[in-house]
């Protein structure tokens, strides 16, 4: 069995458990950009995760018996002479191992066919618009032929409830797709920093950019046969570092500035996601090497407690404990005025220099789905970071075979009260952690994170 048909058994063996049915999934749609341009095409990642076929207008159904039906292009020789060769239903059989497959103009009247008899229909809600109002259509076709003995599904509930929970753990053919996206984004940033270095050591005309720096990700990226990048790359020379979501654009990257790089490749439908900062000629400055040691120390409080039987907001309150314990020390925030580190943490004072998590669930998509609450908990009142008492569900217990990241930053903008020195510095380092029997593995850590390995990187 390949990985898709497992998936797709596991998928039939749920819907049977709860009362017998049918899935429905589309993959995502072309979109265009103008004329006769359309948007690069990336696939629906469900829909990916159970057949690895990456053309655009198919379709999946499973029902509860574990029969697999595909809807894709039919062959047409006149488009593959301009758009490229597709499958076709024909060959879509044996080479993804459907029990059947139908050209997707046969949509309409081989769906109701599916859809006869079946308990329940589940397909993803609120992801592809107009799904229901296709479904309702197609469940209408049914009750007009209840006179001929077809019975019309009950009810029907959402695909991405059973989908998400089994993207969440990454199987082995996963992980090691991962660990390679992990292994090439890190090299990119290796090649940006050393760029980097290079760059200011020998001057070029009109100076180093932020998009020099991109084009080398992109160079590395794609060298090593990744298809796109997982999400548009942030290259921020200095202040723009304060700037959460800034893109590479033209900045100058001058001695003396940092450049913060959160960039990652998509390897065969799964992401990476990477930040470093680093200086751009190679060597920190005291005010930037005090605030990026604070900000690993708690990369590296988070990295301890992201572990199994742990909950996923763990190394986010470990981490935002170092980032608080440094903003007092550093005099970021006034110890006379707002106390020590608990009282931060209840104030809450610590967001105007830490305002984002610390990580989120990665795999196909960069952002991945999965509850981020523990499935079947009951809420229960706790006090929201304002003070407030609200109902909450208690986070995810993180298990093996989880992948999240782990994003601490320090962000200083200029303000009253804050010194001089720290001004438009900004930082973030990420990581991807794939969790363990044990701990977590750190995915994306073929690039130097400590300051000492970063100047001695550029250096060289
Ligand atoms: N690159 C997106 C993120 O770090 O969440
Ligand atoms: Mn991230
Ligand atoms: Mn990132």
């Amino acid at each position: 069995m390949t990985v898709h048909q497992k998936r797709r058994a596991q998928i039939a063996k749920a819907l049977k458990a709860a009362g017998g049915g049918i899935a429905l999934l589309p993959t995502a749609p072309e979109r265009p950009r103008n004329r006769d341009s359309d948007f690069p095409y990336r696939h629906d990642s469900y829909f990916y995760y159970l057949t690895g076929f990456s053309e655009p207008d198919s379709w999946l159904a499973i029902d509860s018996s574990g029969k697999t039906t595909l809807f894709c292009r039919p062959k047409d020789l006149e488009r593959e002479i301009w758009d490229g060769i597709r499958l076709g239903p024909k060959a879509a059989v044996a080479s993804l191992q459907v029990d059947q497959a139908f050209s997707v103009a046969e949509l309409d009247t081989q769906m109701p066919l599916l859809l006869s008899n079946q308990a329940a229909v589940w397909f993803p809600f609120a992801t592809h618009p107009g799904l229901e109002t296709q479904v309702d259509g197609w469940l209408g076709k049914v009750r007009a032929r209840i006179r001929f003995g077809a019975e019309c599904p009950q009810s029907q509930h959402d695909l991405c409830k059973l989908l998400d929970e089994m993207r969440l753990i990454k199987d082995a053919h996963e992980i090691a797709i991962l660990r390679r996206a992990g292994s090439i984004s890190a090299g990119a940033h290796v090649r940006a920093m050393q760029t980097s270095a290079a760059m200011l050591r020998k001057p070029v005309k009109g100076g180093l950019r932020e998009y020099h720096l991109e084009a080398e990700l992109l160079h590395e990226f794609r060298r090593h046969g990744s298809q796109f990048p997982a999400y548009t790359s942030i290259v921020a020379a200095g202040a723009n570092a304060c700037i959460l979501h800034y893109r590479a654009d033209t900045a100058e990257l001058k001695t003396g500035d940092l450049c913060l790089i959160d960039a990652g490749c998509e390897l065969d439908g799964y992401a990476s996601d990477i930040t470093r900062t680093f200086p751009a000629n190679g060597t920190f400055t005291p005010a930037q090497r005090t605030l990026y040691d604070i900000v690993l120390a708690a990369q590296e409080a988070a990295i301890k407690v992201t572990k199994p039987g742990k909950r996923f907001t763990d190394p986010h309150d470990a981490a935002t404990r170092v980032l608080v314990q440094g903003m007092l020390d550093t005099g970021l925030l006034d110890k006379k005025k707002h106390g020590h580190v608990d009282d931060v943490l209840l104030s809450g004072a610590y967001r105007q220099f830490y305002m984002h998590r610390t990580g989120h669930w990665m795999g196909m998509d960069v952002h991945d789905c999965g509850d981020y609450t523990e499935p079947g908990s009951k809420p229960r009142q706790e006090r929201d970071p304002l003070g407030e008492m609200v109902m909450k569900k208690p986070p995810r217990i993180l298990r093996p075979g989880m992948v999240l990241t782990i994003e601490p930053g320090l962000y200083v903008r200029p303000a009253k009260g804050v010194p001089k020195e720290f001004w438009n510095i900004g930082i973030r380092i990420e990581d991807d952690a794939l969790v363990t029997a044990t701990g977590c593995e750190l995915m994306t850590r073929g690039v130097p994170v400590k300051a000492d390995e970063i100047e001695a990187l550029m250096r060289g």
